[in-house]
Parts: structure tokens; C-alpha cells; sequence
């Protein structure tokens, strides 16, 4: 089954901090793939913009090489992308490069105008200052801005406001690449196109819910960026409270950008805060040691970067949302480096059964769960009780109604930021973050940040490739639950049992 591909609107794309990994490894490979799929009308043009003075074309070979696994089969197809780069040095705290870059967007005046800061969030408020100073704000123009927004709310607004001086809200396309998954966007169409799931989707049938985003690598080289966020910014406040709010939000009114978003505010809005009284039993921080991951010894993270520090590569938490929808239903969330494998899903656990007709012969009867897996392999598994086929009596048994995306459709799945990309040049912001839901997910971990920072606790250790701190189990067993866990998701190793 082939998707329709609607071309967009021809556009010029600014990307600032066009020579980092960011540009590299996501944006010019998801651009090339809307190209592949003759998404790109021919006058679209890319601007790779950052500090280093390099030619347009010893850019464009960086780009060659960030597109190169996905070019081999398509020579022709690359020279066409390759041919719609261009490279200014420029940045935002002097006047060189500017008026080159003005020239260039005014041979095109009208156009779209997406000016993409893949930059520290230190340096929006000059590019904006630039880009005002050089007229270069169309009435077409957006811009985009990768996370981290800030560090805390304060500098969250700083930002926020720095940016909103120049470009209006409307135009602003806050970036958290988990809302371009398709899996992600699957769950708004499993929770608003089926009515079977509606009137379950509450306290009263659902006991908890647990959102998981795991990860096996470490830092990496990013250790200097990572050890001034920590899990706690770079994902939680973003990627995990997204998640929770797609699950928890009352159905929108139509799947227009504020609609939906206003519905995701009032979720973060209903968090319940996090204090000195209630931080033991709800949050759980912890840093990996050394240990082995992808069957080899792995280094603590402490020597990856080559300094102790007291920076959580782990987060757990148990969220409650107060409103008469989830009063009472834990959201158990946790994610981390350096863990056995990189999975992330959802659970949604439903409520056990009122009563059992059946006899303890029958074994035991385990509640309903709702798996939607982001990835890897994407699909959505109702797990449900049946009875074992043959004879023997009443014996029941628990299997997955189950559905791989990569078999039910057959297609590659799209990078996040093949959507997202295509979404700012259409203008639709509905999977970008309002300022008020950053700054509403600031508000509720600020709280958490400032009880760690005046603590004398320190993160505490777990080994790489396992799944956290033990107190990080203990948190769900704690209330008589266990993180979920389904070592037969994987259909081969599935169909070999
Ligand atoms: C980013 C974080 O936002 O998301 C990274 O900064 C993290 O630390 C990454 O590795 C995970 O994204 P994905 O799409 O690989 O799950």
C-alpha cells in the first residue's frame, strides 16, 4: 500500500547548526527521504548555516556523507537534493554572513521561510534578533526550535519571550520529535477513531498506566550537553510528559493544533507537584556504573565523561493527574541510558476482573493490558485472557491480540522528522509544543530539581544493561505492581515457542 504524497509549498530552509549532529544525523536525511518521495517541489532550497567557514561545497560532501546510506540506490535522486544545498558561515552573535543570507532569501521573497535552530537555546534569542535586524521575518516565515527550551521555567521564558518578540506564536514550531512517531500519532487515532476503547478510559476500568522510554546507548559523545540536563530534562520534562498527556487528554473537539493542545495543557496543568513530603515515594534517580551492554564491558558514566557528577542518567517516576478522569490511576514513567535494550512503549493496565467464576485449576486470571509499542517494532498488543485450546478442562491462558505495523501495512516506517519537517513547511502545528505547555512541564519538574539540587542524596548507581536502580522497582511494587515486561513481543522469537 502506497501512501498518496502530496508535494508542498517550494520553501527555504534555514538550518542553523547546520554542521552539528542534529543536521547530520536526522534533518538531511529525513529531507532527502520527502525528496525521495517527491514531496519537494523543484525549487526548494536547503541553507546549511553555522560558525565553521566552509565552501558550499565542501558542505554539500557533508551532507553527501549524512545522506549516504539511504543514496546508494539512488544516485540521481541525490545529486537533485545535494544540488539544493547551499552553506553560509554565519551566526548569531556577529554581522558576517547576514546580508549574504538576505540576498539569498529575497531572490525569493513570498516563499516559505523555516528558519530551523538547531543551536543551544542560548543562542534563539540573537538569531532572532538577527533576523529581525536584517528584515529577513516574512509574513511566511516559521521557526523552529529544537529542545532543550531553557533549563527551568525562568530561562524557559527568557527564551520563550526573546523569541515571541520577533515571531508570533502562531509561527513558532517547538520540536519534540516523539509527537512525529508515528506510533505516537497511532494513539490519538486508536483513542479517537474507535469506540471501543472511550468509555474504559478512565478510573473506573483502568488501574495504572506505565510509559517507558529505554535506551542501551550512553551518552555517547554528548556527555558535556548531557551532564548539564540529566534525564530529567532531556527527556522527562518533554518526550515523557508528552506521552502521558496523549494518553491522559480529554477527546478533542477536532484535531486542530489548539484544540488538541489545549487539551494536552490541561494535563500537565493537573499533574500533581511533586514536594519534600511526597519525592521518596514518587521520584527515583540513578546513574549507571560500569557494566555490559550489546554483549560488551561498558564504562560508568562518570568515566565516559570523565568527571564523578551528580547528573541522573535515570528517572522514575509515579505521576499522579488530579482531575475526575485519573483521580486515584498512577502513571508510572521511567526512562534512562545504558539499559538492557532500547524500547519504549506504553502499557495501559486495565482493572482486574470483579470476581472469578473459574476454579484455581483454571490458573490465575491476569487483568487486561493495552501495549503500544513506539518502537522498535511498532504495533499495539491487547493482551486477553482465553481459554487453552483442547481438552483438560478449563484452563485459561493469556495471548496478545496483536498488530505489527511493519506486517499490517508493509511500509518503511517515516522518521519523526520526516512528518515534523513537512508539517512546518504545511504550517501545522499541531505535534509542536505551545509556550504554554513547555512552560507548564517546567513548573511541575522545577519542583523536582530544586528538592535534588538541596539534597544530600546522590543518584543512586545502577549497572549499564540493567533496567535501573532497585529502587526504581521498588517504587511499582511498592503499590503490588511490576513494570511490564514482555520478552515475547519480538513475533519471531514469538512463533519459535
Ligand atoms: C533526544 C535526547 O531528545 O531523544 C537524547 O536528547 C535521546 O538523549 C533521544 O537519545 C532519543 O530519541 P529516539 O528517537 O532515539 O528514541
Amino acid at each position: 500500500m502506497t501512501a498518496r504524497i502530496i508535494q508542498v509549498d517550494p520553501f527555504d530552509l534555514v538550518v542553523f547548526g547546520a554542521t552539528g549532529d542534529l543536521a547530520r544525523r536526522k534533518l538531511l536525511p529525513a529531507l532527502f527521504q520527502r525528496d525521495l518521495a517527491g514531496q519537494l517541489p523543484d525549487a526548494a532550497r536547503i541553507v546549511g548555516a553555522a560558525r565553521s567557514t566552509l565552501s558550499r561545497d565542501a558542505y554539500r560532501a557533508q551532507a553527501a556523507e549524512a545522506i549516504a546510506r539511504d543514496a546508494a540506490e539512488h544516485p540521481e535522486a541525490a545529486a537533485r537534493f545535494l544540488a539544493r544545498i547551499d552553506y553560509l558561515a554565519l551566526d548569531g552573535v556577529s554581522d558576517g554572513g547576514w546580508s549574504e543570507l538576505a540576498t539569498r532569501l529575497a531572490e525569493a521573497p513570498d516563499r516559505i521561510r523555516v528558519f530551523y535552530f538547531s543551536t543551544s537555546p542560548e543562542l534563539f534569542g540573537p538569531l532572532c534578533e538577527r533576523i529581525q535586524a536584517h528584515g529577513l521575518a516574512s509574513a511566511q516565515s516559521r521557526v523552529v526550535l529544537e529542545k532543550p527550551i531553557g533549563k527551568n521555567l525562568a530561562s524557559s521564558r527568557a527564551v520563550n519571550d526573546a523569541v515571541g518578540r520577533v515571531f508570533p506564536e502562531a509561527c513558532v514550531y517547538r520540536i519534540d520529535h516523539y509527537l512525529g512517531k508515528e506510533t505516537v500519532q497511532n494513539l490519538m487515532a486508536l483513542r479517537f477513531a474507535n469506540a471501543l476503547f472511550e468509555p474504559l478510559w478512565r478510573a473506573a476500568h483502568i488501574d495504572h498506566v506505565q510509559i517507558t522510554v529505554a535506551e542501551s546507548l550512553g551518552v555517547e559523545g554528548r556527555a558535556g550537553y548531557y551532564d548539564t540536563a540529566g534525564a530529567m530534562r532531556d527527556m522527562v520534562q518533554n518526550h515523557l510528559l508528552q506521552l502521558l498527556c496523549l494518553v491522559a487528554m480529554e477527546p478533542p473537539g477536532q484535531l486542530t493544533a489548539d484544540a488538541v493542545r489545549d487539551e494536552k495543557l490541561k494535563v500537565l496543568q493537573a499533574l500533581r507537584p511533586v514536594s519534600a513530603a511526597n519525592i521518596a515515594q514518587t521520584v527515583v534517580r540513578g546513574q549507571y556504573r560500569a557494566g555490559a551492554a550489546n554483549g560488551g564491558a561498558v564504562p560508568g558514566y562518570a568515566d565516559e565523561l570523565g568527571a564523578s557528577s551528580g547528573t541522573e542518567t535515570f528517572v522514575a517516576v509515579k505521576a499522579g493527574i488530579e482531575n475526575w478522569r485519573w483521580a486515584g490511576v498512577p502513571f508510572y514513567l521511567r526512562t534512562g541510558k545504558r539499559l538492557p535494550e532500547r524500547l519504549s512503549e506504553i502499557v495501559i493496565a486495565f482493572r482486574p476482573i470483579p470476581h472469578s467464576a473459574f476454579s484455581e485449576r483454571a490458573g490465575t486470571i491476569h487483568s487486561n493490558h493495552l501495549v503500544i509499542r513506539l518502537q522498535p517494532d511498532e504495533g499495539v498488543r491487547l493482551w486477553l485472557m482465553i481459554k487453552d485450546p483442547g481438552p483438560g478442562g478449563m484452563r485459561l491462558k493469556q495471548v496478545p491480540l496483536d498488530m505489527s505495523f511493519a506486517e499490517a501495512f508493509g511500509v518503511r516506517n517515516p522518521d519523526a522528522y520526516e512528518r515534523l519537517l513537512m508539517d512546518i513547511v504545511r504550517g501545522n502545528q499541531t505535534l509542536f509544543m505551545r509556550r504554554d505547555e513547555v512552560e507548564a512541564a517546567w513548573s511541575w519538574v522545577d519542583p523536582v530539581m530544586a528538592l535534588w539540587r538541596d539534597s544530600e542524596d546522590t543518584p543512586k548507581p545502577y549497572a549499564a544493561g540493567t533496567w535501573g536502580p532497585s529502587a526504581a522497582i521498588a517504587l511499582i511494587e511498592r503499590d503490588g505492581r511490576t513494570w511490564h515486561e514482555d520478552a515475547n513481543w519480538n513475533r519471531d522469537a514469538r512463533l519459535a515457542t
